[in-house]
């Protein structure tokens, strides 16, 4: 399985991850659940009304963090704004529930995908392990 793989199927086991980003010096961070392989990218979906949409706006370097039973997984990198419709159908399609709030014409609906990211994969037992995609 590639990394990207990988870090996707360990996101949607666990659930819910959670977004860090940056407002001037000041560390945000809220729990999130999207996450979607598209084309190749790891993409994860918000609102652009969003504060989180506004920091990431105006600094795109962000981290994320999941737990699965005894391991975790970081990534961080940058996300990337595509306004492009293919992966907001892919999204509503894979969570469906998503549809009660969003829509691609609702101008509100974004879809970031990370560029340069590093994910780490670490449990109390093994190595950490670092994978680039
Ligand atoms: C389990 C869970 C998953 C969530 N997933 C998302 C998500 O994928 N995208 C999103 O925009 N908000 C999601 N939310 C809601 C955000 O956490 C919430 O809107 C948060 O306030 C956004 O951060 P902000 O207030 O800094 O903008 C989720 C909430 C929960 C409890």
């Amino acid at each position: 399985m590639e990394a990207i793989e990988r870090v996707c199927q360990f996101l949607e086991e666990a659930q819910t991850y959670y977004l860090a980003t940056v407002e001037r010096d000041q560390p945000r961070v809220r729990p999130f659940g999207t996450a979607l392989l598209y084309n190749g990218r790891l993409y994860i979906e918000t609102g652009r009304v969003k504060p989180v949409s506004h920091q990431i706006a105006a600094n795109p370097k962000v981290e994320i963090c999941a737990c699965k039973g005894g391991e975790w997984l970081r990534v961080a990198g940058e996300l990337v704004d595509d306004p492009s419709r293919g992966p907001m159908e892919a999204m509503l399609e894979k969570m469906p529930s998503l549809k009660a709030m969003y829509s691609p014409e609702d101008g509100n609906m974004q879809m970031l995908y990370f560029k340069d990211a590093t994910a780490t994969f670490s449990s109390f037992t093994k190595a950490p392990e670092t994978v680039r995609f």
